[in-house]
C-alpha cells in the first residue's frame, strides 16, 4: 500500500480524525491575513485549514495526496459555501508555481528528510517575495506520547530544521515546546510541537 492509499484509507474510515475546526496556531496569526491574499495549504487533509483561510477571504489552493482527504476538503467547502481549489498530488513531485501565493500553510505535515528538503525548495520558490510559512509539526519530545505525530523519529522537526531549510526568510516566531492539541480524535493532549512563522525575503 503506498502512503497515499494509507492515508485514503485512514481518512475513509475516521472521517474528520484532526477535527472540522481549524488549527489553533494558523488562526493565531489571522491579524496577519488579508481578503485576497492567494494561500496553499499544503497536505491539507481533509481541508479544516484551507476552508478556514477561504472563509477569511483568501484564495485557496489545498494541496493533498490522499484523493479521500481532497474529496472531503471539497465537501467541506461546499458545506460552509467557500469556494477551495483542491490538488491531488505528491508534495515531492508536484511542479511547484514560481512566486504565487502570500502564505503557505504546513500544518502537522511529516516528510522523510529528502522528501522534506525538496518539500521546502518548493515552498522557498512557491512564496511570493514577503510572504509567509505558517508552520507547525511534530519535534522529537513527542516521541512516546499519544497526542499525536509520526512514529518515525527521522519525520519529526525541530528549530534547527526549520532555520536550516528556510535560512534566508525573518523569522517572526519560531518556538519549540509543549502546548495542548485539542483536534479531532487524533491530537489530543499535550504535545510537543515545532511553531514557526517566517517571511520570504
Ligand atoms: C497529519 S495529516 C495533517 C493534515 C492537515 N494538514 C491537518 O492538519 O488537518 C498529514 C497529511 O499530509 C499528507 N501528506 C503526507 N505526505 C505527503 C506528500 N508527499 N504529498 C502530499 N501530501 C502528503 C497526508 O496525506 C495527510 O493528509
Amino acid at each position: 500500500m503506498s502512503d497515499s492509499a494509507a492515508w485514503n484509507a485512514r481518512y475513509g474510515a475516521t472521517p474528520g480524525m484532526f477535527g472540522w475546526a481549524p488549527n489553533e496556531f494558523l488562526t493565531a496569526q489571522a491579524h496577519r491575513l488579508r481578503p485576497g491574499m492567494q494561500a496553499l495549504a499544503l497536505g491539507d487533509g481533509e481541508g479544516r485549514n484551507g476552508v478556514w483561510l477561504a472563509r477569511q477571504g483568501l484564495e485557496v489552493t489545498a494541496l493533498d495526496w490522499s484523493a479521500t482527504g481532497m474529496a472531503h476538503a471539497a465537501e467541506l467547502a461546499a458545506r460552509e459555501g467557500v469556494a477551495l481549489t483542491t490538488v491531488v498530488a505528491d508534495a515531492t513531485a508536484w511542479d511547484w508555481p514560481e512566486a504565487a501565493f502570500d502564505l503557505v500553510a504546513w500544518i502537522f505535515v511529516h516528510l522523510p528528510p529528502e522528501d522534506r528538503t525538496k518539500a521546502c525548495a518548493g515552498v522557498r520558490r512557491a512564496l511570493k517575495p514577503g510572504g509567509l510559512l505558517v508552520l507547525e509539526c511534530f519535534s522529537p519530545a513527542q516521541e512516546g506520547r499519544r497526542s499525536g505525530g509520526p512514529r518515525e523519529a527521522a519525520l519529526l522537526w525541530t528549530r534547527a530544521i526549520v532555520e536550516a531549510e528556510f535560512p534566508a526568510f525573518a523569522v517572526l516566531a519560531l518556538l519549540e515546546g509543549a502546548v495542548r492539541l485539542d483536534e479531532g480524535p487524533k491530537h489530543q493532549g499535550l504535545a510537543e510541537v515545532v511553531r514557526a512563522v517566517l517571511r520570504a525575503p
